[in-house]
């Protein structure tokens, strides 16, 4: 099992007996395996690992290898939950400075204006191809940002060359972006209609760049498949996906506000970041609702730790933390000792890194009276990782129906949609 919670360091208000709510895991565990709850139709993640299409699978490797081969740079044009899956993937596997010769750039996921300038013109002298994600191809920023990557990739490499530099991922039939790539030509893969966007890392949306990005998807999916196996037990004594589930939700109800997800490897910021997507999202609504922030840390101790030591006691914490770091640097001897850290010379980066993370466990929650809730992973590979996502996914659904909310519907977010296309003056708003 590659995720272990642990409670160790809660405070004695916050430590409750999960086995008095089985009945309640139970009635919720029931009913997301008989899709019976508010959303079942966006269930569609809950066994795609376990009947994934071995044949889409292949066929996504073989492109992603035509693309490796032929172009140095990929585009991963997306937003929400069209982009975070992957992002974090990659920058989680290959690193913030990769060494992989296949450049990733990420577009569609801003308006700003000096952010596309930069990127277009960052692409103008590179070999550069297109994956496009969008399920219902008409979100405004991915729309522009693909819209200028067409052009670009045209008048680059002609419109048979761009046939070739661009992948689409969207619905299997409708959508503007099915329509256009259909009409163009492109190669296309299937986002699921019954899968929801922050669902989606498990489809073509995560699997697809992690491939170009040189990626071992297949164990990738092997991850999700034992996540699958392992978070589907009813037993809360026995499922770490539900006891972190249980746990949040009943800090909530005792008061905590925020949850602070904090990860001590910026490699993590953002899967923290899909995390928030996918816990935020699907549980913000009706007014009631635990809000999860992200934190890196040892940097942001020497910011918002104050905050959390000493600050109002609205949150808890949620602790993601890498035992093996996939690369280890040995801090030097120096003879002059002048920065006096001679005591610590020769030993590994990754032991300080955890010296820091067990001194500030103790701070927080014994001194700061903050709540803590481990989540240990022994190491980050791309099985480790699939199933990483899988625990999350399936303890959201549970936390969200403990909370009596559809975790997989999001009408706050087009509120603002509207108001934006109104003033922009599109038809019909
Ligand atoms: O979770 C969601 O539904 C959103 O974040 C969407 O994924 C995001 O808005 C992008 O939508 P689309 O894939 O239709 O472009």
């Amino acid at each position: 099992m590659a995720v272990i919670v642990g409670f160790d360091y809660l405070t004695k208000d916050a430590e409750f007996n999960f086995k008095d709510y089985q009945p309640e895991i139970s009635r919720i565990h029931k009913m997301i395996e008989e899709k019976t709850g508010e959303g079942a139709e966006y269930l569609g993640w809950l066994h795609f690992p376990s009947n994934h299409d071995e044949a889409e699978v292949d066929r996504m490797i073989a492109k992603a290898n035509q693309l490796r081969k032929d172009y140095e740079t990929l585009v991963v044009c997306g937003i929400g939950g069209s982009y975070l899956g992957p992002r974090a993937s990659i920058e989680i596997l290959n690193g913030l400075f990769p060494t992989d010769k296949m450049e990733i750039v990420y577009l569609g996921n801003t308006l700003d204006p000096n952010y596309m300038y930069e990127a277009i013109e960052h692409l103008k002298k590179k070999k550069f191809c297109v994956c496009c994600i969008s399920k219902s191809g008409t979100t405004t920023e991915t729309s522009i940002s693909f819209r200028i990557l067409k052009e670009l990739a045209e008048e680059k490499y002609g419109k048979e060359g761009a046939r070739d530099a661009i992948v689409a991922i969207t619905d299997k039939e409708k959508g503007a972006l099915r329509t256009l790539s259909d009409n163009e030509g492109y190669t296309t893969f299937i986002l699921p209609g019954d899968i929801g966007g922050r669902f989606s890392v498990m489809t073509s949306v995560g699997l697809f760049p992690m491939a170009v990005a040189g990626i071992d998807i297949k164990a990738f999916i092997e991850g999700l498949k034992e996540g699958e196996v392992n978070y589907g037990v009813e037993d809360v004594m026995h499922n770490a996906s539900y006891q972190y589930a249980l746990e949040r939700h009943l800090l909530y109800k005792h008061g905590y506000s925020l949850e602070l997800v904090a990860s001590y490897e910026p490699r993590l910021a953002l899967l923290i970041g899909w995390m928030q997507q996918l816990f935020d999202e699907s549980e913000g609504k009706n007014g009631k609702s635990l809000y999860m922030a992200g934190a890196t840390f040892t940097t942001d101790l020497h910011s918002l730790g104050q905050f959390i030591q000493d600050g109002s006691k609205i949150m808890f914490e949620t602790v993601l933390f890498v035992v093996e770091p996939q690369n280890d640097v040995t801090i030097p001897y120096d003879e002059d000792n002048l920065d006096q850290l001679n005591y610590i010379a020769d030993r590994k980066l990754s032991y300080v890194n955890a010296k820091a993370h067990d001194g500030t466990l103790a701070a927080h929650a014994y001194e700061g009276n903050v709540p803590n809730i481990t989540i240990q992973v022994h190491k980050m590979d791309a099985k480790q990782l699939g199933e990483i996502y899988y625990f999350f996914m399936k303890a959201c659904a549970m936390s969200a129906y403990l909370n009596g909310v559809n975790p997989f519907n999001q009408p706050g977010v087009e509120i603002y949609k509207k108001n934006m296309f109104h003033l922009l003056g599109k038809k019909g708003y």
